[in-house]
């Protein structure tokens, strides 16, 4: 398509012309936005880019090893991968209330990122950022409305004492577009059409307090979920899904046993804006399917239920 080879190009020579033979920092969080910036930046000034990657320990079975290893092997990309997870763990003691979540993931997160910003100052003159223009949209208005349901933390995220020029090479762009580039630019399929994943992460899908054990059995169920829907190619047909842990603990039997272990709820939606959605009318077999591996395959876990709920009343993430 002329229109999108014009963009890249367009864009590329920009980048170069606004860096010359400065250096630029991005975080890298592997979603489609942050990963396409990347890409046109990278194409643009090579070496000067260095990504950083933060692991909070909220992120899904794998995903910080295969976003990395995918952009360092394709694209050459310089990855600075900084692993957080204890720290994370740390201020979530306690944390039960979901907002309160929130505040304290973006909070660290932001930290974290500036600390290293911070060490590197000297060298550092731009920071890239994949904001979209919905972004912009959707934060100007937040400012005016008095009911946010869940504050969601993608732009204006970064303290302004911290002396960068922002570079934001695709903030004209809606997410198709950005789709549609990243596609052009070589970046895998499963990397481009990922399902939203939430800033903070498996901690708004652990229900009550989060710890890293949780973290690690949630991760096991989700991997088990996300398998068996692209094993099935039922994964691009739904718009979203995942497994949230719930602070329960059931009844079963397994073999002579009684058992009393957590529960855990799939929830996978259909939706256009992910200001609505309907709950994915998933094949029977293939639910019962995956509740068995489930069962069998993690230890902790000995019931399952899938969520029916649209939004509204319910929201997509169960906090
Ligand atoms: P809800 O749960 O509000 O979710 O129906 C709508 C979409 O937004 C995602 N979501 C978040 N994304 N930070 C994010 O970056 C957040 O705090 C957050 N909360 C929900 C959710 O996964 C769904 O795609």
């Amino acid at each position: 398509d002329w229109y999108l080879e014009d963009f890249i190009e367009q864009t590329i020579a920009n980048i170069k012309a606004t860096v010359k033979d400065q250096k630029v920092v991005l975080g890298l969080s592997g979603g489609v936005d942050s990963s396409v910036s990347a890409v046109l930046i990278q194409k643009a000034i090579q070496e000067q880019l260095t990504c950083v990657f933060v692991d909070h320990g909220l992120l899904r079975k794998n995903e910080a090893n295969e976003v990395i290893e995918f952009y360092e092997k394709h694209f050459q990309m310089k990855i600075v991968k900084i692993d957080a997870s204890e720290m994370f763990y740390q201020h979530l003691k306690g944390v039960v209330d979901p907002e309160q979540k929130r505040k304290v993931i973006g909070k660290l997160f932001i930290d974290v990122f500036t600390n290293y910003i911070e060490e590197h100052n000297q060298e550092i003159t731009f920071l890239a950022q994949g904001t979209i223009y919905p972004d912009i949209i959707e934060s100007s208005k937040k400012g005016h409305s008095s009911k946010t349901i869940k504050s969601h933390h993608n732009v204006g995220g970064l303290p302004k004492d911290l002396k960068l020029t922002l570079l934001e090479p695709i903030k004209d762009l809606f997410k198709d577009e950005v789709r549609q580039i990243g596609q052009s630019l070589g970046i895998a399929d499963q990397l481009i059409n990922r399902h939203p994943f939430p800033g903070p992460g498996l901690g708004i899908r652990i229900i009550g307090e989060v710890t890293k054990a949780k973290c690690d059995l949630l991760r096991e169920v989700d991997a088990i979920f996300i398998e068996e829907l692209r094993k099935k190619k039922l994964y691009n047909k739904v718009s979203q899904a995942f497994a949230t842990l719930l602070p329960v603990k059931t009844v079963g039997v397994m073999g002579d046993n009684r058992t009393y272990e957590n529960l855990v709820a799939l929830r996978s939606v259909d939706s256009i804006d992910f200001m609505t959605a309907q709950a994915s009318h998933l094949p029977w077999k293939f639910i019962d399917h995956v509740v068995g591996r489930i069962i069998n395959e993690v230890e902790g876990v000995n019931r399952v239920v899938y969520d029916v709920t649209s939004k509204p009343p319910g929201t997509i993430e169960w906090e």
